[in-house]
């Protein structure tokens, strides 16, 4: 079963300017709970309980969110007010944090990289909390992949069908079909210019990835955006039959960018808020 999960949660978050200026865009709240909480519940909500996070400066508000705030808890001791921290209390008492500081941005295969101390020899998951997913009634994304890994033992990416003229933004996949929704990948390119793309699967910000993955970065050098990329990491593993596509059941919001965040803002108010 695998236990872990890593949080890359060193980006700036320029889009979100000024709201990112001095606070951190991972607590940029949908409704009323920050975005990491949505991911660190689906990690939970997967076994994955020790939570594995790779910050940076100015992050500091996000290590305090995974702990006890005595002061606050002091001040509203009972009162109706307890009810509104009943959730993110679970998540302290079941998760176990730790953190590791990226010093420079030098991609997201970087920051995976940056993590492995925490990670060590063993399959992780991972979640990129500006992708939002949500499934209602039914398990989570990384539940899903998690289930999958028990079966496959070998790392595996969350991909979604999106315009040809949107395939630039998102590392892209192809391979052979496995059984539906499931793709055996011998093609990965980060951010392609649509015509060069393999396809429109996208990668979403979930992975399940095995431990091998770290050397592999190691000798990774930076390509897209002269950053070190994990796309052309798990190429390499894709080349050997060792990476999965997986088309997830649920609706996913990249909350990245402002529309797609004002979307998630209006699906949480209308489908979960005042509902747990
Ligand atoms: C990252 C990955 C990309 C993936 C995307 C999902 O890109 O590099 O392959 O498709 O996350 O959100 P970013 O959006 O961080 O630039």
């Amino acid at each position: 079963m695998i236990g872990k999960c890593l949080f890359p949660v060193a980006g700036y978050g320029t889009r979100f300017l000024p709201a990112t200026k001095s606070m951190p865009k991972e607590m940029l709240p949908v409704v009323n709970k920050p975005l990491v909480q949505y991911g660190v519940e689906e990690a939970i909500e997967a076994g994955m309980t020790n939570c594995a996070l790779v910050t940076g400066r100015g992050k500091r508000a996000i290590a305090d969110h995974f702990d006890i705030s005595y002061e606050l808890e002091h001040q509203i001791a009972g009162s109706s007010k307890e009810a509104y921290l009943g959730g993110i209390r679970e998540v302290i008492e079941r998760g176990v944090f730790t953190m590791v500081r990226q010093r420079e941005m030098l991609g997201l295969g970087h920051a995976i990289l940056t993590g492995e101390p925490l990670i060590g020899d063993q399959p992780f998951g991972v979640v990129l909390s500006d992708d939002l997913c949500l499934n209602r009634g039914g398990s989570g994304v990384l539940a899903q992949m998690a289930a999958l890994y028990e079966e496959f033992q070998c790392s595996i990416v969350a991909v979604q069908e999106v315009p040809m003229d949107e395939v630039h933004q998102y590392g892209v996949v192809a391979g052979t079909a496995e059984r539906a929704g499931l793709t055996r990948v011998t093609q990965m390119v980060e951010k392609p210019p649509q015509d060069e793309a393999p396809s429109n699967l996208a990668v979403i910000g979930r992975y399940i990835l095995t431990p091998d993955i770290f050397d592999i970065i190691r000798s990774t050098p930076p390509g897209r955006n002269g950053e070190v990329q994990l796309t052309d990491a798990l190429q390499t593993q894709a080349s050997e039959g060792r990476v999965l596509a997986y088309q997830f059941e649920g609706l996913r919001f990249d909350c990245g960018s402002v529309p797609g965040f004002v979307e998630a803002t209006q699906h949480v108010f209308e489908h979960y808020y005042g509902q747990e």
